[in-house]
Parts: C-alpha cells; structure tokens; sequence
C-alpha cells in the first residue's frame, strides 16, 4: 500500500513521515518542491529507507502528479504542502496564491482524473486528506466560544484567505465530482522541525543567541498550542476513519497569550541553559510592531474528532514545551543550518 503526501520535507510532513513510518510499512511518495520551509535533513533517517520515495516537484505541476499516481497507484493523498507563514503572506502574497490555491486546484485535477479510473474497490477506498488551518474561521473575541467546524470562514490574511480558497475547491469537488476528502483544520502546532520563523523556535534560537525575543504588540494574542505529533495521529485516524466529504477541527485545548508562551520558554532555559551573566532569558523580550490585521485569538473546539474518531491529544502543553525546548538544544547544527543565508535576509526584513 502507498500513500501520495505533498510537503513533507516541512514541519509537519517531516514529522508525518517520522509518526506513520513509525507506526506502518507502507510506502511514502513525498512530493515536495523543497522550498526555503522544505529541508531533506527533517528526513535524513529515512535516506536509505525504501519506504520513504522523495520527489522534488510541485504540486501545481500536473504532468507530473499525474505520473506519480499513476506510477505508483496511492490508496490516498495527503495534502501537506503549502506557504504556510502569516507574516511572508503580507510580504508577498502572489506564492500563497499560486501554491495554495492554484497548487490544490491543480492537485485536485490530477487526483480526480487518477480516481476516476480506478476499479470499484480502491476506487471506494480511495481518500483525499488536505490539512488545513483554524486560521480560515478569522478571529474570536475573550469570550467567545471556541471554532466548531459549524463555524464561517471569515479569513483575515492573505495566508488564511488562500487556505480558505483552498477548502472551499476541495469541498467543491467532493460535492460537485464525488472526490472521496477529508479537510482538517488545527491549531497552532509545535515541535521538532519547526522552522524558526515562527513564534516558539523563533524565540529559543533567539534566546540562546543572545538576540532579542520579538513579541508583536502586547503580547496578548492567543493560540491554541498542540505538539505536532498529537496533529499527525489525528491526521492519520482521520485517513482511516473519517467520514467523507466532512471536516475535523484539531486542537490541544491549550489556549495560551504570546507573552506567557515567551515566559515559559525562557524560564525553562534559565534552568537547563542558564546565561553566563545569570540574568533570565526573559530580559531579551522586546516589544515591536504588531502584526498588520493580526488574529487576536483562535481556539479549537475539538468535540468531533474527539468524539467521532476517538482521538485525544496525548502532550500537554507542559509536557510538550519540555520536549521541543530540549530538542532544539539537542540539535543546534540543525538549528544552524537551517538559519544560515535567506533566514538571515528574512529576520533584517521583518524585523529591521
Ligand atoms: P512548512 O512551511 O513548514 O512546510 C511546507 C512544505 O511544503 C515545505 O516542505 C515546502 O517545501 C512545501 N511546498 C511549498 N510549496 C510547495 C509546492 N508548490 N509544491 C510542493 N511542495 C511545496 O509548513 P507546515 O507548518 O509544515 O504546514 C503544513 C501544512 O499544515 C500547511 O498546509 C499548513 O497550512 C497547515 N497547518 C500548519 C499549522 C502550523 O502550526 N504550522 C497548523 C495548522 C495547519
Ligand atoms: O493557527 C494555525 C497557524 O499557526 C498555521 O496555519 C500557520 O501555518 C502557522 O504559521 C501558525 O500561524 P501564526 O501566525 O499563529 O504563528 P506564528 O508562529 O507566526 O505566530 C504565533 C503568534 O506569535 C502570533 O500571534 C504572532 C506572534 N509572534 C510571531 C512571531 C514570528 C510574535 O509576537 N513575534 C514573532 O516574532
């Protein structure tokens, strides 16, 4: 058996491959396009391991997603690849455009015309899984109810509009063509692998780099924090026993402020990585310029898959902050090479 995921060489595939590889013998197509987010290192493991085919590609190419499947005949796709960073989608919008929403339009097409010409059998079988985000449901006020799946997309970055577009086509031909998906919308993920743009790496390299902790505003944004192997266990119930055509909302019941995300981070260093001058981590916190049209707080209400799937994330925060604090200092040269040249370019533009 064979599946066909896309972007798993990023944050979440890399960690995909390590959790399904872990848990089945079934073979792996990775279609990745190995842009600056895509690192063949996240899968250095997996080099000589016949279970893991990587393809460098695109999935807006057709030609050749409709090789790979019929090459290699999948039970299913899962939809990982994407531009997935909020603050690179106000940079420059037109790559989330042509990746996330022509890319799965593109996708989509190939994947149609492949199962469309499958016998009966696979042919019911067959699954189109695409990862998604709590982003598309917009923002929630302090007390406001958690995002159920019931709830309306209302995007507020060009990222989140073009993972909603995104969405909306892989509804639209499940309603329209009878295409066999399933859409997941999670939370914000942590762990190993993940790319130090974003908040929580960004903040440990950061802090042992004696640079700056950049907290946007007032630090007051909240997220819904899940450790990123708990959002691929559900990805994979969701493969195996989710129901067509619906959507599974995923999140850790985590919902914690940036400032106290931070807080933890740094107090946590300050005792397996105390600085030489004694002083806490948490004197590099600089306050800078909020994000433009930034999300105040998402929350997921994860009753359904929960409930449906029997899914339940096994990390708590606490439990998976430890984890990812002590891997990333486990693995500085990853950290190192993964900064070295654009990341350099991208921390001057953003940041000044
Ligand atoms: P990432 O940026 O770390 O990785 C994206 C991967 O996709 C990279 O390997 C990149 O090379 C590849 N890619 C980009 N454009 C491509 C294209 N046109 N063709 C083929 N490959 C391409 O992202 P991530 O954080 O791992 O997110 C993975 C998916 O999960 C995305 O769809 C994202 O929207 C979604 N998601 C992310 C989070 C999160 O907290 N990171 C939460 C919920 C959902
Ligand atoms: O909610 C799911 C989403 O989570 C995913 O769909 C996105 O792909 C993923 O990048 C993430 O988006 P966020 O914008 O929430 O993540 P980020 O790590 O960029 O920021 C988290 C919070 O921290 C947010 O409120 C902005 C803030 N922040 C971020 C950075 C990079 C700062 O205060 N300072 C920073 O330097």
């Amino acid at each position: 058996m064979t599946l066909l995921v896309t972007g798993c060489a990023g944050f979440i595939g890399s960690n995909f491959v390590h959790t399904a590889l872990a848990a089945s013998d079934e073979t792996l197509v990775n279609l990745d396009k190995l842009t600056y987010a895509g690192n063949l290192a996240n899968l250095a493991s997996f080099q000589q391991d016949p279970r893991h085919v990587f393809v460098q590609g695109d999935i807006g190419d057709r030609a050749l997603v409709e090789r790979l499947l019929s090459e290699h005949q999948p039970r299913a796709v899962l939809n990982f690849a994407a531009e997935s960073h909020v603050d690179r989608s106000i940079h420059g919008p037109g790559d989330f455009i042509q990746t996330n929403v022509v890319g799965t339009f593109q996708l989509l097409e190939a994947v149609r015309g492949y199962w469309q010409t499958l016998a009966p059998v696979p042919r019911e079988a067959f699954r189109f899984v695409h990862v998604s985000t709590d982003e598309v449901y917009g923002t929630l006020g302090p007390t406001d109810p958690p995002f159920a799946e019931t709830k309306a997309y209302e995007p507020n970055s060009p990222y989140s509009a073009s993972k909603a577009a995104s969405d909306h086509l892989v509804r639209a031909w499940h309603h329209t063509y009878g295409l066999p998906v399933l859409t997941t919308n999670c939370s914000n993920n942590y762990g190993p692998y993940h790319f130090p743009e974003k908040l929580i790496p960004l903040v440990i390299h950061h802090a042992l780099a004696g640079k700056p902790l950049p907290i946007y505003g007032d630090g007051q944004q909240v997220r819904d924090w899940l450790y990123v192997v708990d959002h691929c266990r559900a990805i994979l119930r969701v493969l195996e026993a989710g129901r067509v055509g619906e959507t599974y909302n995923i999140g850790g019941w985590n919902e914690k402020p940036n400032l106290e995300v931070v807080n933890t981070i740094c107090q946590r260093l300050d005792a397996v990585r105390p600085r030489a001058d004694g002083q806490s981590y948490t004197s590099q916190i600089t306050f800078v310029k909020d994000r433009p049209g930034h999300d105040r707080r998402y929350a997921i209400d994860a009753r359904k898959i929960e409930r449906e799937l029997g899914w339940k994330p096994l990390e708590t925060f606490e439990s998976g902050i430890t984890k990812t604090i002590d891997w990333y200092l486990a693995h500085a040269q990853w950290v190192e090479d993964v900064t070295s040249g654009h990341y350099r370019q991208w921390v001057a533009t953003q940041y000044g």
